[in-house]
């Protein structure tokens, strides 16, 4: 299959439905619901880029165990809405106090500080009011699905990821913990972009459990990356800066492992996640092709 078009085409679905969820202007023109500039600052960010990994794996999940039809695009706008303000605040002064993203300044640097941590807020709380507010799918499985993206987004899953990660700079620290922040600053929500899928598009118990693997593995791969590029990657590809996590000295795979070894590890994981998928056919090829471009992008 031809993975950038498979890319291209789910990017253009969710880039839709994302400027439905937050259109540049309010219905409501002559009484805006909220700041002008407050929804500026959230599509800012939101519409500077970004590849929509996250909401493409929950489609490509849901598809893959026989989902149909737009049920999923709340889950996978909402994914996409968490993903974006966690990067809003990741950049802040106080975080990873960094200028670019996505190929722009970042929302702080245009706006300000103090718009850049509410905008963040309003996009986190906005995903929420998403999911929850449409009622196409059952509401056990809305229940149980928007419960598993708050456990991977909140305290132990990404924003835990994000505390170990600013304690551990310049500390020298073990690899357990270098394995614990990746695995929740970045893994937590891509495993659960993936189960949400999963569990929105009917998949039982047994396909859950194979795809939790994939999961899991493609998001540890995923920040694996993440850190070789930005010790090895092209800042005008990647829309963000090189060089800064060496700088900070951030607690990474390459600075604990090197660049080779942790190469090795990226790539042995792909394989891991693509046998994960072994006992499935046809149907979970994208999943297979997301994990190798994850693991082999150079953005
Ligand atoms: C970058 O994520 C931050 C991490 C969690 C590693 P992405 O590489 O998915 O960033 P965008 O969405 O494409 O900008
Ligand atoms: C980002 O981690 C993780 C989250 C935003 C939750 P990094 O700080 O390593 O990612 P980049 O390199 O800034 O995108
Ligand atoms: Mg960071
Ligand atoms: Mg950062």
């Amino acid at each position: 299959m031809d993975i950038k078009k498979y890319l291209q085409e789910k990017k253009e679905v969710v880039d839709k439905a994302l400027e439905s969820y937050l259109p540049k202007q309010s219905e409501k023109k002559d009484n805006e619901e909220f700041p002008v500039s407050l929804r500026q600052a959230m599509r800012h960010s939101l519409f500077s880029g970004g590849k929509r990994i996250r909401p493409i794996l929950s489609i490509a999940a849901y598809e893959a165990v026989g989902g149909k039809g737009d049920k999923i695009l709340p889950f996978a706008c909402a994914l996409e809405m968490i993903h974006t303000y966690s990067l809003i605040h990741d950049d802040l002064p106080a975080i990873d106090n960094d200028d670019y993203r996505r190929g722009n300044p970042t929302c702080h640097k245009v706006f300000g500080e103090a718009m850049g941590i509410l905008a963040g807020d309003g996009l986190l709380t906005e995903a929420f009011r998403l999911m929850t507010k449409q009622s196409m799918n059952d509401p056990r499985v809305v229940l149980d699905v928007v419960n598993d993206i708050a456990r991977a987004s909140g305290i132990s899953g990404m924003v835990g990821g994000q505390v170990a990660d600013i304690e551990s700079e310049g500390k020298g620290v073990d690899f357990p913990t270098v394995e614990y922040i990746h695995t929740h600053k970045t893994g937590a929500l891509i495993l659960a972009s993936v189960r949400s899928g999963v569990k929105l598009g009917g998949g039982n118990d047994e396909t859950l459990k194979a795809f939790t693997g994939y999961g899991e593995k493609i998001g540890l791969a995923f920040q694996i990356v993440d850190d070789i590029l930005n010790v090895e990657g092209k800042a005008e590809l990647l829309g963000k800066s090189t060089g800064s996590d060496l700088f900070k000295k951030k607690a990474t795979y390459p600075s604990l492992l090197g660049i080779e070894e942790s190469r090795k590890r990226a790539g042995e994981l792909m394989k891991s996640a693509i046998d994960a998928l072994q006992p499935f056919g046809s149907e979970v090829e994208p999943l297979k092709e997301i994990a190798r471009f994850i693991v082999l992008r150079e953005s």
